[in-house]
């Protein structure tokens, strides 16, 4: 698989239809389902904003030319993925949802904290093992019919095509994490730990805020919690079948590319390429899922 995998290709202006009346729980009409997907999107903009520039710190250092021009794709692709993500997150803050203060926080976490506690190879660490976290939920959640029948075909065409491009550029952190920062295996593993932590807790938080704002009273909370907890952890639930693509991150020898591709990326790819329209790419790469 390493000489063959896919090519980054940055896309730009890609029409979703956000602006359409989309509805409010558009995953299944479940609030958590939804809101799970939506603290996601919270935290896109100013976290790609960090990954991009965490991996160009390095790029006076990076002498090969093609890990250069995929820096270049990868930052591209970043900064168009905030982009989508923050018109998004506009329809949450007309529900009510704080995306100020949640981007203000996690701006001066990034920005402000980070910096005074880490080295810029930590920071190119927690961007790699944070990729490696989306490439994962990328791969192992779009083989879900469950999550795809029961979505809104705008949101969903949203996320498969972040999903596809995070698969592209998957390995671009990690390269310049091990070729130019030089991490070895601690150094490379030990952020992973950090944000396995770090990012669960940072999803529960404003998933917590958001079942505030929608009006879940502390027992109707406590409720959707039990039950959504059951829908990701259960035997056959969303986490579980991610557990083997987590845990290649700590053997040795571990690179994105010796990891599968997500299944129906090339269904998506024609589609896009034949028609340019990314809802009927979502749209493809739902039926071809299973
Ligand atoms: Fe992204
Ligand atoms: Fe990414």
């Amino acid at each position: 698989m390493s000489e063959q995998h896919a090519t980054i290709v940055p896309r730009e202006q890609l029409d979703f239809g956000l602006d359409q009346d989309i509805p409010k729980y558009w995953m299944d009409n479940d609030p958590f389902k939804t809101r799970f997907f939506d603290a996601m999107s919270t935290l896109f903009p100013q976290g790609e904003k960090f990954f991009i520039t965490s991996v160009r710190e390095y790029r006076d250092q990076i002498t090969d030319p093609k890990l250069l021009q995929e820096v270049k794709d990868f930052t591209r692709q970043e900064a168009q993925h905030s982009l989508v993500h923050r018109h998004y997150n506009d329809r949450l803050k007309k529900q009510g949802i704080e995306i100020d203060a949640i981007e203000a926080e996690l701006q001066q976490r990034f920005f402000v904290d980070a910096p005074k506690v880490t080295t810029a190879r930590q920071r190119v660490g927690i961007t790699a093992a944070l990729e490696h976290l989306t490439a994962m939920m990328c791969t192992t959640f779009f083989e879900r019919r469950e999550l795809l029948d029961s979505s809104d075909a705008r949101v969903r065409a949203m996320y498969a095509w972040h999903a596809v491009e995070e698969v592209e550029h998957k390995a671009v952190a990690f390269d310049v994490l091990t070729k130019v920062a030089k991490a070895g295996y601690w150094s490379r593993v030990m952020p992973m730990v950090t944000v396995s932590f770090g990012f669960p807790l940072t999803v529960a938080g404003i998933m917590n805020h958001m079942f505030k704002v929608d009006g879940f009273s502390r027992w109707q909370r406590a409720k959707l919690w039990a039950r959504g907890l059951w829908w990701f952890y259960k035997p056959g639930g969303l986490f579980i079948p991610t557990l083997g693509y987590y845990l290649a991150y700590y053997k040795p020898g571990f690179h994105p590319w010796k990891l599968q591709e997500m299944p129906s990326y090339g269904t998506w790819l024609d589609t896009f390429q034949r028609t340019g329209d990314a809802i009927a790419a979502g749209n493809a790469l739902h039926a071809a899922g299973h």
